[in-house]
């Protein structure tokens, strides 16, 4: 949450901080400022709303620059206003900072602050974090990014943080804990950002910077260390990003582009991994841990969202093809519940981001207990691809859409494979058999094309219930969880209220709600269930709720009983997870832009939620 960005080099620092803002804004929207340093002068500009109001505030101002800071926020501490956005100056505005993340103690230092005569001016607690360093530069007379190592003893909480001050004028100083930070390594110039979006047009020369260290950029020369003021070599990879891939190509919302790009990330979250016609299946990070897998005990999932969702379909399907135990946590529950975790446990974290907090939590927590822990990620270099022991990274791509879509996909491909390999690796499915799913495995990308051929046929019904206040999703075995998915997607980017629920238990509470003004998404494919759905479809029926069911392509039952049918391609059980979310993502899709929603950035949402 929060994007932060900064500059400094020998080009204008401006424009690249809030075209750099704009690549971020999917982490927070509610409002943006940037702060430059020119000739010893420290100018702040900031604004409720968009970087577009933003830029419109500053319209004609002079913004010479050749070293500043700028950041979006997603309101933690404080209402979204323009006194709460980002940078905040120091009481003698000698000192500004951007800071994504949370102090947990803001209330004491603030406090102690305030009784030293310090003024506030905002609600937040990235305010007490700039006041702190000049305190402390002013006490002790040292130079800022000393000033700046002292106060990060003194917080307790996230930060990602960049601090700029007048009197240090080519100098850039950040430091991180919890809350990403990556560094481009340009020629003579220098680029921070929340991720390296931001970053890629400029170069592919990167570091990420680690917990606990703090990176001085002073003179055009980069100086890492930790907390501890111990030296350290800053490890420079290369950005494998493509400057199209987090551009949105053509479509009207990067939502509907990364609907239409899953063909390509499930085939690319497979490449490398499956090849059916040698019945090969191969996770190097898999093999590498190999007999702990054989031998686990259990696997507990932890994830949020829609990577929960991932989850719940990994259970089904390592469950029934591996037999092994699988329990899915929501790691906002787990990380505080003291959780019984023995060392023959495989955690798996699911995070498309790879920064959500709680997830992060989770799988330290599940690591001191000596689980074995399990990355599926789709962020190259992330913090949770890097707390993990091993892990397969979903090859979706960026994802800048709030609504995940794509990334779910990729995350119940990578899932899939995992199944199986454990399957074959236990010897719990007869080759055969094992076999056969491999193939239709390598099929799904087609499916999934032809799937996305309903698309206007999907927008003719959201058409029909766009007005509706309330929805219902059904769906039974492997289909439940994409119920689950439906229904989030449809409110998080619709702000209809729309509920998930496994089939039959929607008679134990829920069918009081039906009548004949509630849609009911049934996900009624041809499955062991099938038979099943196809009566809750009647209790529906019967209640004169408005069936819309997803059915696999050339069902003749259920046609005859629902109002409105969804034909997707037949599939393999396992797999039709993969094809049945689709019309459920295109749905809500055209609802909320039917609605006049803003479909890339739903209110209140942000794609990284790196608070707790
Ligand atoms: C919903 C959505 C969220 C995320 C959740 C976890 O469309 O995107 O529910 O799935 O915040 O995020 P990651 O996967 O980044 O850990």
């Amino acid at each position: 949450m929060c994007g932060i960005v900064a500059y400094v080099g020998q080009r204008e620092a401006c424009p690249i901080i809030l075209k750099g803002l704009k690549r971020l804004e999917y982490r927070g929207y509610d409002s943006a400022g940037v702060a430059l340093l020119n000739d010893g002068e420290l100018k702040v500009f900031k604004r409720k709303g968009k970087v577009s109001d933003l830029e419109e505030f500053i319209g004609n101002q002079d913004t010479t620059s050749h070293i500043g800071i700028g950041h979006t926020r997603w309101a933690t501490h404080g209402e979204p206003n323009d006194a709460n956005a980002h940078p905040h100056y120091s009481s003698s505005k000698k000192i500004a900072i951007i800071h994504n993340g949370i102090i947990e103690n803001y209330a004491s230092l603030k406090q102690h602050l305030i009784n030293k005569g310090y003024e506030f001016h905002s609600d937040t607690d990235s305010e007490v974090f700039v006041n702190l360093i000049e305190d402390i530069r002013e006490t002790t007379k040292v130079n800022l990014a000393e000033a700046v190592r002292l106060a990060l003893h003194e917080v307790v909480g996230a930060y990602a943080i960049v601090v700029i001050s007048h009197d240090s004028p080519t100098e850039l100083i950040a430091a991180r804990k919890g809350s990403p930070l990556v560094i481009g390594i340009g020629e003579g110039e220098y680029f921070l950002a929340s991720d390296a979006t931001p970053i890629i047009e400029y170069t592919k020369d990167v570091v990420y910077l680690n917990d606990f260290e703090i990176a001085l950029i002073k003179d055009g020369v980069l100086d890492l260390r930790t907390k501890e003021d111990i030296v350290q070599t800053p490890y420079i990879q290369k950005l494998e990003l493509e400057l199209e891939s987090i551009e949105k190509g053509g479509y009207p919302h990067f939502m509907l582009k990364e609907i239409f790009e899953q063909p390509r990330s499930i085939m690319d979250s497979m490449r490398g991994r499956l090849v059916a016609e040698n019945t090969q299946l191969t996770m190097s990070s898999i093999r590498e841990y190999e007999n702990r897998f054989k031998n686990a005990n259990r696997i507990l999932i932890v994830a949020c969202g829609t990577s929960w969702h991932a989850g719940l379909v990994a259970e089904y399907l390592i469950e029934e093809l591996a037999r092994i135990p699988v329990e899915v946590e929501y790691a906002s529950e787990f990380r505080y519940r003291n959780p019984i975790i023995n060392e023959g446990d495989i955690v798996i974290a699911i995070s498309q981001s790879g920064e959500t907090a709680d997830t992060l939590a989770a799988l330290e927590l599940a690591k001191s207990k000596g689980a074995l822990i399990f990355g599926v990620c789709n962020v190259v270099g992330s913090s949770i691809a890097r707390a993990t022991d091993a892990g397969a990274y979903t090859h979706a791509g960026p994802e800048i859409g709030v609504a995940s879509t794509k990334a779910f996909t990729a995350q119940v491909t990578v899932l899939t494979l995992i199944a199986m390999m454990l399957a074959e690796k236990r010897g719990t499915m007869e080759k055969s058999a094992l076999h056969q799913l491999m193939l239709e495995m390598e099929q799904i990308p087609a499916k999934v094309e032809k799937a996305l051929q309903l698309d206007k046929e999907i927008q003719a019904i959201a058409e029909i219930f766009k007005d509706s206040s309330n929805f219902i999703y059904l769906g039974r075995g492997l289909n439940f969880p994409v119920a689950l998915e439906g229904a989030l997607k449809l409110k998080e980017i619709s702000y209809i209220h729309a509920e998930g629920y496994p089939a039959a238990e929607m008679k134990h509470g829920p069918i009081a709600l039906i009548d004949e003004n509630m849609p009911v998404v049934v996900i009624a494919t041809k499955d062991n269930s099938y038979e099943k759905v196809v009566s809750n479809i009647q209790e529906v029926r019967a209640r004169k709720g408005r069936v819309i069911a997803i059915v696999t392509e050339g069902d003749t039952v259920i046609p005859e009983m629902a109002e409105f049918v969804i034909e997707v391609p037949e599939a393999h059980e396992a797999l039709v997870p993969l094809l049945s979310v689709i019309p459920l993502q295109l749905l809500s899709y055209h609802i909320a832009v039917m609605r006049g929603c803003n479909v890339d950035q739903p209110r209140n949402l942000a794609k990284s939620v790196t608070v707790e």
